[in-house]
């Protein structure tokens, strides 16, 4: 028996016998000799089995795509493996042999693999984007744990609103209706006055009743809360967790996202500071005439990038009409399925886009921003702009007024560039009794379910804020992806809740 090794190690074992185990992910045959493709959840590998060892080869040429196995042999540099490594295989069994398994290379709808999400998985790209995630997640808990936070665990089965009605997905509690948590915060606040700087982590709900590709119903947050914290240290906070978690991503996973086609030049740019707008600038700026004639250049421009694909695309099918083997098809098939897509989604972007630049141009102080807003703010600047002081109607009745001008309130929103938008959304909390009574008053909020948080205000009050961070769009942005729904093992949509 040789030695049982994994993908990433085989380094260590150059020209020496070892036995791996995975999954078959793709296999070529090239008459005396089958290729194998053998992912093992460390990496990729290539296995050479050939005719001479008769049984191994009967077993390679038999097994289907996704099958499960044992390969043993010889370890050997090879660079075009793709970890620089292949495996001269002398003996190959099956653990089980798997027939037509339903993702093959030919190309497939979205629609399709999210169907088939718990084996879309499986595939380079969806584990890249994991990987990443786990590193994101890993680096957010660092950052506060090196700064002395404690981490709190608060309860997702929850009595109250606290980020608007609208959202809250009610749970039948012994017949009492109570809600799916959609922020920890108000548990901070209370555990924030006990140990100064804390923070929690978990999975957070909205009953968001929006199809865009910003929204999921479940989605994981990390948020702060601080003791004596005020707006400007939640600002400086931020920057710097935000820029720690791009560059310790940037530098574990530059092959990951090379790998997805991210640039990652925008990336290295993510240092502090950021720039800081209030909510009236960013108006201004939304409603000026540079940014206006800046956004129908850049329509322009993409304009006569769709024009430039249509052509690509019109040649892409020439080629297939001419090829002639199955592999050149199925992998020009792909091409054009992608580059499809890609001009779906900018011609659906081309229709919608004068209607936005009419809409900055015009936008009226006191709305909130809502995506297309926060695409063209953020589409202003190369690394993400704190944008503070909203208009209090259009946020969430915890946040402290301004004492210069009560309109509008203490809270930091970080939209982050190339369109990604809101990422962090945050606040110094209104610390007064009377005057979060008040404006709970305003909101006709009923008071009961709210005591204990009264006296948060009623023993000890201090200044004191924070924010939260939402997983999957920093993922996504991070990764460079359209949609949030790939960041997420298994995401939960508005019109999707299956695998
Ligand atoms: O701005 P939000 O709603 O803020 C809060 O929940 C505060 N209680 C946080 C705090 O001050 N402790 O949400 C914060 C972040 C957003 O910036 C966004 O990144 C993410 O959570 N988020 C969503 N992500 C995916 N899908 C949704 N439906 C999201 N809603 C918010
Ligand atoms: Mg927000």
């Amino acid at each position: 028996m040789t030695e049982q090794a994994c993908i990433s190690d085989l380094k260590h074992h150059v020209d020496a016998p070892v036995t791996l185990r995975g999954w078959l992910q793709g296999k070529r045959s090239g008459g005396k000799v089958v290729f194998m493709l053998l992912r093992d959840g460390t990496g990729v590998c290539q296995c050479v089995v050939e005719a001479k060892d008769a049984e191994a080869f009967e077993v390679a040429s038999s097994l289907g795509q996704e099958s499960s196995l044992y390969v043993s042999g010889t370890v050997r540099e090879d660079a075009r493996s793709p970890g620089g490594f292949e495996i001269a295989a002398g003996s190959v069994r099956a653990i089980q042999s798997s027939e037509d398994y339903p993702i093959s290379r030919k190309a497939h709808g979205t629609d399709f693999l999210m169907g088939h999400r718990h084996l879309w998985l499986r595939s380079e790209r969806q584990s890249g984007i994991l990987r990443i995630r786990h590193t994101v997640i890993r680096e957010a808990r660092r950052f506060f744990d090196n700064r002395g936070f404690t981490l709190i665990d608060t309860p997702i089965l929850s009595p109250g609103a606290a980020e608007g009605a609208g959202t809250l997905f009610p749970v039948d509690y012994f017949g009492e209706e109570v809600y799916l948590a959609q922020t920890g915060q108000l548990y901070l606040e209370s555990a924030c006055q006990a140990l100064g700087k804390v923070y929690c982590f978990g999975p957070t709900f909205r009953a968001e009743k929006s199809k865009t590709r910003r929204h999921l119903t479940e989605f994981w947050m990390i948020e702060p809360e601080i003791a004596f914290a005020e707006l400007p240290d939640l600002c400086e906070l931020a920057e710097s967790f935000v820029e720690h978690i791009v560059q310790s991503t940037l530098a574990a996973h530059e092959g990951d996202l090379k790998a997805l086609g991210r640039d990652i030049a925008p990336l290295e740019k993510i240092k502090a500071p950021f720039p800081r707008l209030t909510y009236s600038e960013a108006v201004e700026l939304l409603r000026s005439e540079e940014v206006h004639l800046r956004l129908l250049g850049e329509l322009e421009e993409d304009k006569g990038r769709l024009g430039s694909w249509i052509g690509q695309l019109q040649e892409l099918e020439k080629k297939l009409s001419e090829a002639k083997k199955e592999w050149q098809r199925e992998n020009i098939t792909r091409e054009i399925h992608d580059l499809r897509d890609e001009i779906r989604t900018l011609e659906e972007d081309l229709g919608n886009r004068p209607d936005h630049i009419r809409d900055a141009r015009e936008f009226e102080w006191g709305k909130d921003f809502g995506g297309d807003e926060e695409t063209i703010l953020c589409g202003q600047f190369d690394r993400p702009v704190i944008v503070t002081r909203y208009p209090r109607e259009v946020k969430a009745f915890y946040m402290k007024a301004d004492k210069d001008d009560r309109r509008v309130v203490l809270n930091l929103d970080v939209l982050a560039p190339e369109g990604y938008g809101e990422i962090i959304g945050g606040s110094q909390r209104e610390d007064d009794l009377h005057a979060l009574i008040a404006r709970m008053d305003e909101e006709g909020m009923e008071k009961a379910p709210y005591e204990w948080y009264l006296d948060l205000r009623r023993y000890g009050s201090v200044p004191h804020g924070g924010f939260g961070l939402g997983i999957e769009r920093t993922v996504a942005w991070i990764c460079g992806l359209k949609h949030i729904r790939e960041t997420i093992p298994f995401p939960r949509l508005m019109s999707r809740i299956y695998p």
